[in-house]
């Protein structure tokens, strides 16, 4: 049986209800820096790895975004800020944008009259070692760096006073690869090198610490500039087209048009709306749950199509309405009713590393994934202490724990609204559609998604294959060859823990 006759065994299933059945395995060691685990996110965006994290408010702000693109995926910052405060999400963008760059192109920078307090006032705010000095009309006069203001009082005097003058600076000419640079730096001793064009112009800086955290994360997801690549949600009213373009300024490298039904007339206005005045901006759309949602999305020329109505772990969708199509499914049903042209978001439910690979398998290009990642360092929102008591101990003890909280929560909504809003709209009266819980605070990300990979490459072992993209081929091609539907005592034994 091919991978479109499925429907049958699929429906009404999601992750819990398979096995996948092992075949000789053709790999020598399970190791995610050698196996390939590439994949599309986007029409124009490829991924090393296969994983996303959710523009939710408690799981997605600049710390999550930079650890997933450093890792090979990317994060999408969610859009949960006040209607007409864009420029929270945007401050957001642009501190993933600045974090790795082959070449700042826009370095923060004085001229060589600016007083020497604002100059260090300037690194502070912004946390920048380094300040290029350049006069008005952008030529190179020296650099200003935190050696340079030490221990000196910096309430009198001009940047020119202490920096390194253009003279005695080690400078590149014109666009330089990032193998020429690196060897200037080292047989000069230098961290910092400022490029000029043949007018002495600033066309960029690149520094040592760049260099070297480009070297220290191959996989890692890169603009053309080598910037970390960051995503952002939008809503499909009020700001959104304003919010989008401060975002675009920023640098963005992908616009998610995010509402709840995503197979709908606002959708369908909203995406004409964005592709009047942005039409080369990469847009995802979502949520949808069928075929009919995905050709709608499709047909308006959408980059990458979110799947999934409500089997996320912060929503109620389906408590609330009843409706929804279980993940599994609606994934099989979206790739093989809509067809391969337009990649797809798995988005939600997953809760355990395997159900990656079988989002993956049926009809996922990526997953985005918002619980699994709640609780980390990178997550925003303070940790709170909470007392537990231990029901065997009798006795209680401080836990620490973060808020996971759905974006159609009454709490989430809430703080989207302005103070004002709040006194016309009744809360209460919103259809909310999300809950809020607690859950224990933990460390990095980062040890999470190593994990994530280790386990594919498991999966992609025993599957047989030698890639990410080996495996699914083969598991389309004939299905039933993997496929071990699960009986409740079968599922008892696979799962219960
Ligand atoms: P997981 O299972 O990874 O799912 O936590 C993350 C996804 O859940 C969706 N989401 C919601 N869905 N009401 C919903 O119906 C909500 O309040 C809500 N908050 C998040 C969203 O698609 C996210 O990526």
């Amino acid at each position: 049986m091919t991978f479109d006759g499925l429907a049958n065994l699929v429906r009404g299933a999601t992750f819990d209800d398979f096995l996948l059945r092992p075949h000789y395995s053709v790999i020598a060691r399970r190791d995610p820096s050698v196996i390939d685990l590439s994949c599309r996110f986007s029409t124009n965006i490829t991924l090393q790895r296969p994983l996303v994290s959710a523009n939710m408010d408690t799981v997605t702000r600049a710390p999550m975004a930079i650890v997933q693109a450093e890792e090979g995926g990317l994060g999408i910052i969610d859009r949960g800020f006040r209607n007409g405060d864009i420029e929270p999400q945007v401050r957001e963008v642009a501190k993933v944008k600045r974090m790795q760059h082959i070449i700042i192109r826009d370095p923060y920078s004085v001229t060589p009259e600016t007083p020497l307090a604002d100059a260090v006032a300037l690194m502070r705010r912004r946390r920048a070692g380094t300040l290029v000095v350049v006069d008005g009309d952008r030529r190179l006069k020296g650099l200003l760096t935190e050696r340079d203001v030490r221990f000196v009082n910096t309430k009198a005097g001009n940047v020119a006073s202490r920096m390194t003058p253009f003279d005695a600076l080690v400078t590149g000419q014109g666009e330089l690869t990032l193998q020429v640079a690196e060897q200037m730096m080292v047989q000069r001793k230098i961290k910092k090198l400022p490029l000029v064009d043949k007018n002495g112009a600033l066309i960029g800086l690149i520094t040592a610490k760049d260099i070297h955290r480009q070297e220290r994360l191959p996989f890692a997801t890169r603009d053309s500039h080598g910037r970390l690549r960051v995503g952002a949600a939008i809503g499909a009213t009020g700001d959104f087209i304003e919010r989008a373009a401060e975002l675009v300024k920023a640098h963005v490298d992908v616009i998610v048009i995010d509402i709840a039904h995503g197979h709908s007339v606002v959708m369908a206005k909203a995406i004409d709306t964005f592709r009047k005045s942005f039409p080369d901006v990469e847009l995802v759309a979502g949520n949808v749950a069928t075929a009919d949602g995905v050709k709608f999305l499709a047909e308006r020329g959408v980059n990458a199509i979110k799947v999934g109505i409500g089997p996320g772990g912060g929503c109620t969708t389906r408590l609330t309405t009843s409706f929804g199509v279980p993940q599994l499914q609606a994934l099989y049903e979206c790739r093989a009713g809509a067809g391969d042209k337009v990649p797809l978001i798995a988005d939600g439910g997953i809760k355990r590393h395997g159900a990656i690979l079988e989002a993956l398998l049926f009809g996922g290009d990526t997953v985005m994934l918002g619980s699994m990642f709640a609780g980390t360092e990178e997550t925003p929102g303070d940790t709170v202490q909470k007392t537990v008591v231990l029901p065997d101990q009798q006795r209680s003890v401080k836990v620490p724990f973060k808020v996971l909280r759905g974006m159609a929560s009454i709490q989430a909504i809430r703080d989207r609204l302005d103070v004002e809003d709040e006194e016309v709209v009744d809360l209460e009266s919103i259809g909310a559609e999300g809950t809020e819980v607690s859950v224990p605070a933990r460390g990095s990300v980062r040890p999470i998604i190593h994990d994530i990979f280790k386990h594919l490459c498991s999966s992609i072992s025993y599957g047989g294959a030698g890639s990410l993209a080996e495996l699914v081929k083969m598991f389309r091609a004939d299905p039933l060859r993997y496929l071990v539907k699960l009986s409740a005592s079968s599922k008892k034994e696979s799962y219960d823990r």
